[in-house]
């Protein structure tokens, strides 16, 4: 018989399995509840957008939008009209769309978050993937230092709330349009008079996006970029007073940090506040969390102007970190496992079961890939592999009786009991809580 060839995930598109996954599921519920204790209500934009949204968003000359979009351009037929959509490579433009679209600063601000995969085709190594996933945070419709103070507290509750130690928060200042003109023209000024030392890349950006030079991946442009005149050279005293401001409010909350002048983000649509949490554990892939206020992007997509700040957390990078710093995450196992040795037992064996999980216990039933039961002896193995703490015997002499043996695996292991199995509530409750 031919076996037929194996089919892959794709470079760099991981599948999350058990019992990974429950790291997972532990992570996002700590950041369901973060988010709610700071007020940030759920999101949630389609992974398909207009890649125009993009291109305006996140700028035509930044490596996401040139290098790593996954685009397609759709069919023209009834269903569409020969679009070029793109998968999202961030959160941040769509949230910014809906609100648009949906008129959704109409009554004041929101501050929302999201948890979902986003698309990068970029060179997978550790810590950078394919498809990768991002919590995000938006407060939209905010204005002041407060707001982003708030937004990086968020974040430091976050790393609190998960056990994680390991990280340091880089703190930038981006101005204000007008402030990052007269810095662009004296970078250009800077790199023409230096043109021999630059390469392609940097070439093309020169008078497409010079800022994007400082951001340069190439070891041979690095002491050249340092030596490029500072942005923070250039902000006036309104910028500098907000930059004040959200430091002094760190500094007030106990949240260290530098200031790092160099901090460029991969995205054109921050102004004033950017920021990094940055941990030195995880090799090059360090950057943990980047984001920043961007007070122009609601317009540049077509909205009403509206201030902004918001940030993303890269979700794989933080589990790896935790692995690192050796965070114990609980790892679920079912409360009861169900060992069904005689088949004549299986519908009151069923029934009682349900009538547990009813009562909030969490029960695993014995089962097998050709339905045949096997032994007392091999299903008690597999209620201890289990993690359960108590095995439910549904044997021939229970059944007899119409009860069951609720036997002790872990703590008092070996103590059993025999309850009635047609009265169920008389003793779940008891067993619920010598499961807590
Ligand atoms: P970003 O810096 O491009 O910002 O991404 C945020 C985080 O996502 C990064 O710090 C990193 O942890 C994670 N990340 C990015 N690319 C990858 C990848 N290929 N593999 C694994 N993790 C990755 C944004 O996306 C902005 N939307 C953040 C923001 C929200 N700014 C304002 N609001």
């Amino acid at each position: 018989m031919s076996t037929l060839p194996k089919i892959h995930a794709i470079k760099g598109m991981n599948d999350i399995l058990p019992p990974e996954s429950a790291r997972w599921e532990w992570f996002e519920s700590i950041v369901r509840q973060t988010m709610t204790r700071f007020a940030y209500r759920n999101v949630r934009t389609p992974m398909l957008e207009h890649t125009q949204l993009f291109a305006r968003g996140i700028g035509e000359v930044t490596d996401i939008v040139e290098k790593e979009m996954y685009s397609f351009q759709d069919r023209a037929d009834k269903y569409g009209d020969n679009d070029h959509l793109s998968l999202r490579p961030e959160g941040t433009a769509g949230v910014a769309r809906a609100a648009v679209e949906h008129n959704l600063l109409y009554g004041g601000g929101q501050r929302l978050y999201y948890l979902g995969p986003m698309f990068r085709r970029e060179r997978p190594q550790r810590g950078r993937y394919r498809q990768f996933h991002q919590v995000g945070a938006e407060a939209l419709g905010y204005a002041g230092p407060q707001v982003d103070a708030e937004m990086i507290l968020l974040a430091t509750e976050l790393w609190r709330a998960l056990g994680l130690r390991d990280w340091r928060l880089e703190l930038g200042c981006l101005g204000q349009p007008d402030e990052r003109r007269a810095h662009r023209a004296a970078l250009v000024a800077y790199f023409e008079a230096h043109a021999d030392q630059l390469d392609e890349d940097a070439r093309r950006r020169l008078h497409s996006n010079p800022l994007r030079i400082l951001d340069t991946k190439n070891p041979a442009m690095q002491a050249l970029a340092e030596g490029a005149p500072r942005l923070l050279d250039f902000l006036g005293a309104a910028s500098q007073a907000y930059f004040a401001a959200v430091q002094d409010a760190l500094r007030a909350c106990g949240i260290g940090f530098s200031v790092n002048p160099r901090l460029v983000r991969g995205l054109d649509y921050y102004n004033l506040t950017v920021f990094e949490f940055i941990t030195d554990r995880l090799g090059a892939q360090g950057t943990i969390c980047g984001g920043g206020r961007y007070d122009y992007l609601l317009e540049q997509i077509g909205g009403k102007p509206a201030p902004a700040v918001g940030w993303a957390i890269g979700v794989e990078r933080v589990l790896e970190l935790l692995k690192e710093e050796g965070v114990a995450v609980p790892e679920p196992a079912p409360d009861a496992y169900a060992v069904i040795p005689d088949a004549a037992a299986l519908p009151q064996a069923l029934r009682c079961l349900q009538a547990l999980r009813a009562h909030g216990v969490a029960v695993q039933m014995h089962a097998s890939a050709d339905a045949s039961l096997g032994s007392m002896k091999s299903q008690l193995k597999r209620a201890d592999a289990s993690g359960a703490r108590f095995a439910l015997i549904f044997g021939a002499d229970e059944l007899a009786e119409t009860q069951v043996t609720v036997k002790a695996l872990r703590d008092g292991a070996g103590a059993q009991q025999r309850q009635p199995l047609n009265d169920v509530s008389t003793w779940a409750d008891g067993l619920r809580q010598r499961l807590t």
